[in-house]
């Protein structure tokens, strides 16, 4: 099973705080089943120019390596939550901010309702063969946007990532499993960013999704993640 959003890279945003922290997330990760780990940490053009966040994400990368290689340890790739600004799509290293070895872009955008000129961006960038535009927390704008803006997304080629989280709450699980059951959902990432309020919670959202589809369904949904990775290698 594959995490496709994750803050456990060490102190390279407000997620985890020490490698020790990163070494615990992961290993609860990998007893949850999940045994590729995309590491998304936030990128923020307005903040930081993208040679200086990659070279930190190398060094933060550099700091876990021991970890890494203990037993049962997931794989892990290296990747990055960029958030939405309007020309985002002409960064000259966008292609080094997708999950490494794909062409996966994981795309935070505002909470709020997109205009046109964000639609149309997202949509042009789906067009680019050398990009895959992923959604993050997607469940977090569903409430903004029209539902036939989903459809035009989604008939774009936008994919979708939905947090862990979303399946716990009896507030939003049942919705959740049913936008999995239509194909609005694509994948899952649990965004976890620590040990504490946001640990891991991947094997609990797999196991609402199993009552609430059935073994075999969920099983397909989450097979498809590996799936995606080698549907949309670079
Ligand atoms: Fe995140």
């Amino acid at each position: 099973m594959v995490d496709f959003h994750t803050h456990i890279l060490p102190k390279m945003d407000d997620g985890s705080d020490s490698a020790e922290e990163s070494a615990a997330m992961l290993k609860q990760l990998a007893a949850q089943g999940v045994d590729t780990v995309a590491l998304t940490s936030h990128f923020y053009a307005r903040d930081e120019a993208p040679d200086s966040f990659l070279e930190r994400r190398e060094k933060a990368l550099e700091r876990l390596q021991p970890v890494l290689t203990e037993d049962g340890m997931p794989r892990v790739l290296s990747g990055a939550e960029v958030y939405y600004f309007r020309g985002f799509s002409r960064i000259g290293q966008l292609p080094d901010l997708r999950m490494e070895g794909s062409r996966i872009l994981l795309l935070e955008m505002p909470f709020c309702t997109w205009g046109e000129k964000e639609l149309g961006e997202i949509i042009d960038l789906c067009g680019d063969p050398s990009f895959v535009v992923l959604l993050a927390h997607v469940e977090r704008y569903w409430k903004y946007q029209k539902a036939s803006v989903w459809d035009r997304l989604l008939s774009a080629g936008v994919m979708t990532q939905s947090n862990a989280e979303c399946f716990l709450y009896p507030r939003t699980r049942r919705k959740a499993a049913r936008l999995v059951q239509n194909g609005y959902i694509h994948v899952l990432g649990t965004d976890c960013h620590n040990m504490g309020a946001r640990q891991p919670r991947m094997g609990e959202a797999v196991a609402v999704l199993e009552r609430q589809l059935g073994s075999e369904t969920t099983r397909r949904f989450t097979a498809r993640g590996e799936e995606y990775l080698e549907e949309w290698r670079v």
